[in-house]
Formats: structure tokens, C-alpha cells, sequence
């Protein structure tokens, strides 16, 4: 039997790892903050102490890219220090770590997707933070995953696929933003990735990027949002340029995919995973 832990098990992608986890030979241990700060390391100590566990997956993060601006001490506690702590253990214990991070390590200078080996640049600070994050994992570990993801919805938590199907059932008219390109990513499709490096144990270790394939803008995903809730609401939805905000944003986040795929087949667009997503909302 395999010894799972997951952290931040309350967050959106925590909680759907949670219903997928009814796995043959794998027991997972869920830990929301509450149950474990992992800002805390006497604690996360007393956790891995005698635990067993073969694999942390590292779902908790800070993850408000606005709100890390102006709580920027926050941001880098739980995004660099939490993730320096969790390194730790792993380490005291022969944990195998998986860690979660953000295509918003890169600037968005490029014109093509980035791929695990491009220089990093962070232009905000919860971008800088969770660099900080890997730069620690790298520093201590050797059995490490540091997935790099982009744009997560699911049903869980808060995101923009659920704000959107909020305000759209609601009659509320839109205008979202057409200057970001990248790719959303199902929480379910990255569920299923990090479940199949627990399964497999064939994965090198390393950093990968996970998303799904093809791009778009935000427009782009909150009009294929509508399209699959309901297309006859779709002139709510309009393009916008001009979208004020105190976070920097890279213009372009695409990640490139074929290191991931090396190891993984089952990558879908991102118009599949959210049709999928909708209708899973719908039913
Ligand atoms: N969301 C995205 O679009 C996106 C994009 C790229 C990468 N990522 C990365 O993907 C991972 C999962 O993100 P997500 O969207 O599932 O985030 P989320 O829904 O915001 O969940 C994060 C969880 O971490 C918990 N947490 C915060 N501080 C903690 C601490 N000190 N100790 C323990 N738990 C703590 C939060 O608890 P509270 O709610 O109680 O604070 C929350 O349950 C994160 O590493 C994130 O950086 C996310």
C-alpha cells in the first residue's frame, strides 16, 4: 500500500484529488490548513514523524495573485517558506514530494510555449514566490515533481470557470479580457497526472508543465464556458483590452508540453476538459 499525503487539501485541485482517491493500493491522508500550516514545521514534523508516507503532494499555496501584492510577507511565508519546510521533511523522512507551481515563474516575453528548461522571470509577486518555492525544493531534494500548471478551474473552491457560470445564470453582462494567452487546465485532468505518477512510479523526477493543450485567452475560455452552459446567453460575454489590475500578468503563459508527454498520454484540449467540466456542472 502506498502512503499519500496531501496538503492544502482544501483548496480546489486538493479537493479533487480527494474524489479520485478511491484507488486500489493507495491510501491518501488529507490535511486542510486547519488540520496542518505547513508555515509550521514542529508540526508538519510531528505529521511525517512515524507516518510512512511515500509521496506529500503540495496543494497548498497562497494562491491570490492581487492579494500577493499588497500581502507580499503572506504570499512568500506560505508560497517559498512553506514550500522550504515541506522540502525539509520530505527530506528527514524519504518523502517523495510533489509540488505544485504556476506558469506565472515566466514573464510572458515569448512568443512560443515555454518549456521546463526557459529561464525564469516572475513579474508579480506571488509569480516571485512560488519561484522561491522551487528554488528551495531543488536546493534540498532529489525526489521531487515540480508540476508547473496554468489557469485551474474545477466545481470546487472559487475560480473563473465558476464566476463565470455564477454571473452568466445570474444575466450579468461581461467584459473580459483578450491581452492574456494560456491555457486552462481542469483540475480533474492535473488530478489525474499526479495520480498517475503515484501509480506508475516511473515518472523521473524533475519539473514538468501541465495544462491542457492548445491555448486561448480568458475571452476565449469564459466564451466556450457559455457556449457549453448555455449559447443562447453568449452575447453577455464581450472582449475587452483594457483590464486594471495591481498584479503585473504575463502575456503569454503557454507551456510546452512535450516533456509531459513523454510519460503521459491522455492530454486533452482545453475546449474538451471544459465541456467536460460544464457538463459534469450540468448533471
Ligand atoms: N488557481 C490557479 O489558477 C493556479 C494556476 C497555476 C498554479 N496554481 C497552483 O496550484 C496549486 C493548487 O491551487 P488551487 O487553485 O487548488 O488553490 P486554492 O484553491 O487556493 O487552495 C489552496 C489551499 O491552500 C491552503 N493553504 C493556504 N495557506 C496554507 C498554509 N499555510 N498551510 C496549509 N494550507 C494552506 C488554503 O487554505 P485556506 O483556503 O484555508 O487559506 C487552500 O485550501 C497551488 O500551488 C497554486 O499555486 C494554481
Amino acid at each position: 500500500m502506498k502512503e499519500v499525503l496531501v496538503l492544502g487539501a482544501n483548496g480546489q485541485l486538493g479537493q479533487t484529488i480527494k474524489d479520485f482517491s478511491d484507488i486500489e493500493l493507495v491510501r491518501f491522508h488529507f490535511f486542510s490548513r486547519k488540520d496542518l500550516d505547513i508555515t509550521d514545521s514542529n508540526s508538519l514534523n510531528e505529521v511525517f514523524k512515524d507516518s510512512g508516507f511515500d509521496y506529500c503532494v503540495n496543494c497548498a499555496a497562497y494562491t491570490n495573485v492581487e492579494g500577493a501584492e499588497t500581502h507580499t510577507e503572506a504570499a512568500f511565508s506560505i508560497n517559498a517558506e512553506g514550500a522550504k519546510n515541506i522540502a525539509e521533511v520530505c527530506k528527514t523522512y524519504q518523502v517523495k514530494l510533489i509540488h505544485i507551481s504556476t506558469d506565472y515563474v515566466f514573464d510572458g516575453n515569448k512568443e512560443k510555449p515555454y518549456a521546463t528548461t526557459d529561464a525564469t522571470n516572475p513579474i508579480n509577486q506571488y509569480g516571485k514566490s512560488k519561484l522561491q518555492g522551487e528554488l528551495y525544493i531543488k536546493a534540498q531534494l532529489k525526489a521531487y515533481y515540480i508540476i508547473r500548471t496554468s489557469w485551474l478551474y474545477s466545481l470546487h473552491g472559487k475560480n473563473f470557470l465558476k464566476t463565470i457560470i455564477d454571473k452568466v445564470e445570474s444575466g450579468v453582462s461581461l467584459n473580459i479580457t483578450t491581452e492574456e494567452n494560456g491555457t486552462p487546465t481542469s483540475c480533474v485532468d492535473l488530478a489525474a497526472f499526479i495520480l498517475h505518477i503515484i501509480k506508475t512510479d516511473s515518472v523521473p523526477y524533475g519539473v514538468y508543465n501541465f495544462s491542457a493543450r492548445e491555448s486561448t485567452t480568458w475571452y476565449g475560455f469564459a466564451k466556450e464556458i457559455v457556449k457549453n452552459l448555455s449559447p443562447e446567453k453568449s452575447g453577455l460575454i464581450s472582449p475587452t483590452k483594457s483590464f486594471k489590475t495591481l498584479a503585473k500578468r504575463p502575456k503569454f503563459s503557454v507551456l510546452n508540453l512535450d516533456k509531459t508527454e513523454e510519460f503521459y498520454k491522455e492530454l486533452n484540449t482545453w475546449q474538451e476538459s471544459v465541456r467536460l467540466m460544464v457538463s459534469s456542472y450540468k448533471s
